[in-house]
């Protein structure tokens, strides 16, 4: 019997400390509870994971009801599956009823019952991914691991539990690929051939847009989604999760630009609101595409409406905006024009895929000193100076905007002035 306390006692404090109040739940309530899948792998390897999986047998709702107060989190609670997720600060624990899964047809959600522990673990997708710890009768932390999971992890191998595993749940490809190329882990042999056998038989296109969107962000947010792109398409996986993607070429200058680019907004500016970088990848990824190509593949992907928005504004820039941005001679105005109604995300994919010093430099200007420029004069003021409402505030307020890109006015006093003056004009 292998116990965990080596491994507990290298957690950080809140960690332990979250695991002590479950486990005292457990104990009052009578309901054994684990930690599971990907928090046990990565507390078996050493990696920081504050996304806590928690298996009880008995009700996950009700243990996730009890342990709430205590921790004084948010809950959600998806009665469907009988589960429930706490989160407070940046930690989340989910918590499930020990569960059995049967799958209708490949690609489906699951069909759920009611289980014991070792139910659950073999529903699961990879040994590494099927061990438990058990934190009950004061704290016991013995690890349960019926399929050789530590072991796995020893000799760095992907393996499923049984044949059927990618056909139950063809997202285990992508899952594989992303364990795999996340810890410069390898594929095993079988596990390989099963994966590919599901590739051939077109498991893939069986997943729903929701779930391929899911996938392909998870793959994206990954900490070196060119390595993780590059082995999909090697695999044809990605060629076969959507069609437009078989006409595209992976371009890694362009991930790289754009991990630099993204690396230097956060850097220069923490108080903005953070990147989607998923997006920015997303970006460098469908570089060759066309605006229409695009927007297929946004539908294929059911894409939300803002990030479709966000991918189309970047198709439609025109070569005569590009060739705008990489003049010496632009204004400040038209830079503010061009690049206010984009995102950041668009922004900083421009920065990263041109090679103009120019163009990089007016960006880096813009999010200096005109994102966000705003007149400070209200319409109330110009209706005290005599203006009545109408289509000229716009002109006044525009003209205003204007003056102040040029640095021609600075002050609020300063907008009143030109006001005053255009009034008169
Ligand atoms: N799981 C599974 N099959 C899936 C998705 C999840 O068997 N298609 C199981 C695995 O045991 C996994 C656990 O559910 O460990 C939790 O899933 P998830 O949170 O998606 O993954 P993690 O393993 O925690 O990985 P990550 O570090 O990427 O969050």
């Amino acid at each position: 019997m292998i116990k965990m306390r080596k491994y507990f006692s290298k957690l950080p404090e809140e960690l332990k400390n979250l695991i002590a109040q479950v486990a005292k739940v457990s104990d009052d309530s009578r309901m054994p509870a684990y930690l599971v899948g990907g928090f046990v792998r990565d507390m078996l390897l050493g990696v920081k994971n504050l996304d806590m999986d928690i298996v009880v047998e008995g009700s996950g709702i009700e243990f996730a009801q009890k342990l709430m107060p205590k921790l004084k989190a948010k809950i959600i609670i998806h009665q469907r599956f009988g589960t429930a997720t706490l989160s407070f600060g940046k930690l989340k624990v989910d918590l499930a009823s020990a569960r059995q899964e049967t799958y209708a047809h490949p690609g489906d959600l699951p069909e759920v019952s009611f289980s014991s522990l070792s139910d659950d673990l073999k529903r699961r997708d990879f040994t590494i991914n099927a061990m438990a710890v058990s934190i009950s009768g004061k704290m016991d932390l013995r690890l349960i691991d019926p399929f050789d999971g530590k072991n796995d992890l020893a000799g760095r191998k992907i393996r499923v539990l049984h044949d059927l595993s990618f056909q139950d749940d063809p997202t285990r490809i992508f899952r594989a690929v992303r364990f795999e190329q996340r810890y410069g882990f390898k594929i095993q042999p079988r596990t390989l051939i099963l994966l590919k056998y599901a590739l051939n038989h077109g498991y893939l296109g069986l997943i729903s847009p929701q779930r391929k969107r899911h996938e392909l962000i998870l793959i994206l947010k990954e900490n070196n989604p060119y390595q993780q792109i590059k082995r999909l398409k090697d695999l044809k996986a990605l060629d076969l999760f959507c069609r437009e993607f078989s006409k595209i070429k992976i371009n890694r200058s362009l991930f790289a630009a754009s991990e630099k680019q993204i690396a230097w907004f956060n850097q220069e500016y923490p108080g903005r609101r953070k990147l989607d970088t998923w997006l920015i990848y997303f970006m460098a990824l469908i570089d060759g595409l066309t605006y229409v190509q695009s927007s297929k593949l946004s539908i294929a992907l059911n894409l939300r409406t803002g990030e479709e928005k966000r991918i189309l504004s970047l198709k439609s820039f025109s070569k005569s905006c590009l060739r705008d941005l990489s003049s010496i001679r632009i204004t400040p105005p038209r830079i503010f024009v061009l690049l206010e109604p984009l995102s950041y995300e668009t922004i900083i994919f421009l920065k990263a895929k041109y090679a103009s010093l120019i163009l990089k430099k007016h960006i880096s200007d813009f999010m200096e000193i005109y994102n966000g420029m705003r007149v400070c004069v209200s319409g109330e003021v110009l209706q005290k100076l005599g203006v009545l409402p109408g289509p000229k505030y716009k002109v006044i307020f525009s003209k205003v905007l204007h003056a102040k890109l040029n640095g021609s006015v600075k002050s609020p006093q300063d907008e009143v002035a030109l006001i005053r003056k255009l009034i008169k004009q």
